[in-house]
Formats: structure tokens, C-alpha cells, sequence
């Protein structure tokens, strides 16, 4: 089937087949939940969306490092303004990391306000010969193991779009209104990551940034009106699974007459939804929104390129970010072909590395988790592969919280199995923790530096 871009509208994507839909008991209280929220604000501005599209640009062209991360799910039971502070926290010292260490600017994307919704690898659970269907985050049903929590619910979109426009407005104010502040740097280090190695090292960024800033104001340098210092651009971002929660917020752009999904900036596509002729390239492909793509170690390099003509056929520097996720034993067969198409193709991405979707292991005592020196083995190939082949390693999409959390092994506390029972409060993936994470991001520091 030939799709071109006249025959796009918002509802088109429901003439294709949709992945991963969960099945709606009641289609009246689906559309009544639509109707309701198409006629909220929109949650983010199509002037936003463009301005990412133009910062991811110059990701796109070497020029600045993309930062994307946050939780697997946004739970409807964690949205706590300490919750979001923390998370914000550890983003904001990985970006000054990173940042500090390679004289790179880091473009910060977070996987928050609007992350709910998760595509599973089975449509069912079973335990103890009773099967349910699956946890599909809390935006369609709910984790507990009864049928009643398990039923799609379409108010859950209400209450999703109520969480988001809540933490949205605490992001905007933490990022616009001081918190931000560059004067604030030791205050994002929490106290206990500051008792970490890689804690310790972030003190030391803190301490030189407080001098070089002591130094400016006593040459004479305004600070207070160089606004970058103040505050900071903090993006947001989901995977575009449920369309009808999608559709319900794509808007016209009044100044350019097209289309955006006003639910967050940014939206991806999952490894699981990228079909060629499904509903959800189909849906995307309309859309003004910089957008994502995870690329798997299934995806071919013929399709690859089939499906980046279909979404951004213009070839704008900055609409589309592809995701690679390939694991650490599969990156080096899988990905250098499809860098290598792309760029002989002169098709304008940008490069992203995640190395949490490909790392994934169950424990023998049922958990899910994944291996810091994997995630670590995962970006050095990124970064090794797209060096060899002249492209640009353009960023780094990784699962975090701000808490302390005990879901990932390894990394500077040297968490071992007999720990995750320690505190794994994640519904879906295992997240890296604060300290984790800085760790992280000083050893991608060191790969962009090279
Ligand atoms: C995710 O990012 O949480 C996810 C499900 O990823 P993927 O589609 O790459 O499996
Ligand atoms: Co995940």
C-alpha cells in the first residue's frame, strides 16, 4: 500500500493494522474519552516542538549531544513533586557531566510527564494457570494480578493527561524559575550520590563552575543577564503507542497550518509499533513533532530506509532521531550496516544510543534487571562504530530515577544480585539509579572526548 502525504489526517492510522492495541471492553467509553480530550489544552506548544526540532538539528550535524531519559513507565502512584525533583536532579548533573568534560552542549529530552503507556512481548500473563491480560501501564490497566485491574480502563487517559499537565507545569517552574540556576550546581548532587566516587567527581565540576562564575562576576561580567545561566530547555518526551490518547491532542498549528500532537514534544516509536504500513508510522508521518524511531537488531537496512522516506521525507536536520537498541552482543553485527545505508543514502538523523532495551535478563529469582558494564559495553561500540564510519554519535536514551534505587547490577556501589530486593520499586523496566547514572555519564564524557 502507497501512503502520500494528501491522504493523511489525524484518524487516518485507523484504516491500518494497530500493534500492540489493547483490546477496549467498551468502545462508547473509549469515544466519550476522546471527545473529552480533544477539547482540553494542549499539554506542549507546536512553537516548542520546532524549536526542538531546530536544537536537535544541530545534534543531527555534530554540534551538540542529545540527553533522553527517565522512567520505563511514569507510574499514576509516583508523581510526587519530589519524585519529578529528583529526577530532574540527576538529569541536569549528567548534562552538566557530560557537558563539562566534553565542551559539548547537551540537548535535555526527559522520558516524563506523559510516559505511561508500554507495548508488552505478550498480549497475556499467566500465573498459577490463571491468565490475564498484560500490564500495559497505567495509562490502560493496572499491574495488579485481577482481572478487574487487568481490564482496559479509557478514564486512565484522564487521569494520564491530568499527571502530565501537573508535572509539566513543576518541570517548567523547576527549569524557568531557579532551580536550574547554574549558581545551584551542588545542590542537584542528593546526598546520597555525594557520598559516591562518582558523587565526589560531580563536587569537583561543582566546585570549578563556582569559581569560573566567581571569576566572571569579579571581572565585571553581568551574569544575571546571561539568561542561559539561569535556566535551562528541558524537553519532553513519550512513546506514541495509545493513538487515540495521541489523536485526541494533535492540534493545527495556527501560524503554519499543520499539524502537531500537542502531548508532548517529542514522540518515538517502538521497536515493536515501526511496521512499515501500521497505524503508527502512519499516524506519526503526519505530525510536525521531532520524532524517534527504535531500531532492533530485526530492523533491515532497505526497510530502514523506506521508513525514513516515509517519515521525514523533506529530510529536515532534526525530525527524526533514530534509537538504536541493539544490546551489546548484537551491536556490532547489527548496526554499522544500517549507519552505513543511512549515510550513503545523505539521509539527515540523528544518532541515539540505547543501550537499556537490548540488556535486559530475568534472575533466577524472577527480576528483571540489566548489567551496567553492558549498558557501558553498548555505548563504547556506539560511539566506536559511528567514529569508524564518520558519523556523529549523537546521544544517549537511558531508563533512570532519581532514587535510590537497587534494579541495575554493577556500576560504582557494585550492586549484586542479593541486592535487588533492596529497593526495585520499578513496574516495568530496571532503571539505572542517581549515582548510576552520573557514573554513566562521566564514562560517555570520556567516549565523546576521544
Ligand atoms: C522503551 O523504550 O521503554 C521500550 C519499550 O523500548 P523498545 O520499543 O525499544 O523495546
Ligand atoms: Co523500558
Amino acid at each position: 500500500m502507497t501512503t502520500t502525504a494528501s491522504t493523511w489526517s489525524p484518524a487516518s492510522w485507523r484504516s491500518h493494522n494497530v500493534a500492540q492495541s489493547p483490546v477496549w471492553p467498551d468502545l462508547e467509553a473509549l469515544a466519550a474519552v476522546e471527545v473529552l480530550l480533544a477539547a482540553q489544552p494542549p499539554l506542549v506548544f507546536a512553537g516548542e516542538a520546532r524549536t526542538l526540532t531546530t536544537q536537535l538539528g544541530k545534534v543531527a550535524r555534530g554540534e551538540a549531544f542529545l540527553l533522553q531519559a527517565g522512567d520505563c513507565a511514569e507510574s499514576f502512584h509516583a508523581g510526587s513533586a519530589d519524585a519529578i525533583r529528583d529526577k530532574l536532579k540527576v538529569i541536569l548533573q549528567m548534562a552538566v557531566a557530560l557537558t563539562y568534560a566534553s565542551g559539548v552542549p547537551v540537548l535535555k529530552v526527559g522520558r516524563i510527564a506523559g510516559q505511561f503507556a508500554k507495548p508488552r512481548s505478550s498480549a497475556t500473563e499467566t500465573r498459577d494457570n490463571v491468565t490475564l491480560e498484560a500490564f500495559r501501564g497505567h495509562i490502560v490497566n493496572d499491574e495488579a494480578f485481577t482481572a478487574d485491574a487487568r481490564r482496559p480502563d479509557p478514564t486512565r487517559m484522564i487521569t494520564a493527561y491530568h499527571q502530565s499537565a501537573a508535572t509539566l507545569n513543576l518541570l517548567r517552574a523547576f527549569t524557568k524559575g531557579g532551580f536550574a540556576d547554574m549558581s545551584r550546581v551542588h545542590a542537584w548532587n542528593q546526598e546520597f550520590v555525594a557520598s559516591s566516587s562518582e558523587g565526589q567527581r560531580y563536587s569537583a565540576i561543582a566546585d570549578d563552575i563556582e569559581r569560573a562564575l566567581a571569576f566572571m562576576r569579579a571581572c565585571g561580567i553581568d551574569l544575571s543577564r546571561e539568561d542561559s545561566l539561569h535556566t535551562v530547555d528541558f524537553y519532553t518526551s513519550h512513546e506514541a503507542l495509545i493513538l487515540p490518547y495521541e489523536q485526541a491532542f494533535t492540534r493545527s498549528d495556527s501560524l503554519t497550518n499543520t499539524w502537531f500532537d500537542c502531548s508532548a514534544h517529542m514522540l518515538w516509536i517502538g521497536d515493536r509499533t515501526r511496521q512499515r504500513d501500521g497505524a503508527h508510522i502512519e499516524f506519526l508521518r503526519g505530525v510536525g513533532n521531532p520524532l524517534g524511531l527504535k531500531v532492533g537488531p530485526s530492523m533491515m537496512a532497505d526497510e530502514l530506509l523506506e521508513i525514513i522516506e516515509v517519515l521525514n521525507p523533506a529530510n529536515t536536520p532534526g525530525r527524526l532521531t533514530l534509537i538504536s537498541r541493539m544490546g551489546r552482543d548484537g551491536i556490532e553485527k547489527h548496526l554499522p550496516p544500517l549507519v552505513k545505508a543511512v549515510r550513503d543514502a545523505g539521509h539527515q538523523v540523528v544518532w541515539a544510543c540505547d543501550p537499556m532495551h537490548g540488556n535486559t535478563f530475568g534472575t533466577d529469582s524472577g527480576r528483571k534487571t540489566r548489567r551496567f558494564d553492558d549498558i557501558l559495553a553498548e555505548v563504547r561500540s556506539f560511539f566506536e562504530i559511528h567514529r569508524a564510519l564518520g558519523t556523529w554519535p549523537g546521544g544517549l536514551h537511558i531508563e533512570l530515577t532519581g532514587d535510590n534505587v537497587t534494579e541495575c547490577l554493577g556500576g560504582g556501589l557494585g550492586l549484586a544480585e542479593g541486592d535487588l530486593e533492596l529497593n526495585y520499586t520499578s513496574m516495568c523496566d530496571p532503571r539505572l539509579n542517581a549515582s548510576q547514572s552520573l557514573d554513566l555519564a562521566f564514562r560517555v564524557a570520556e567516549f565523546l572526548q576521544s
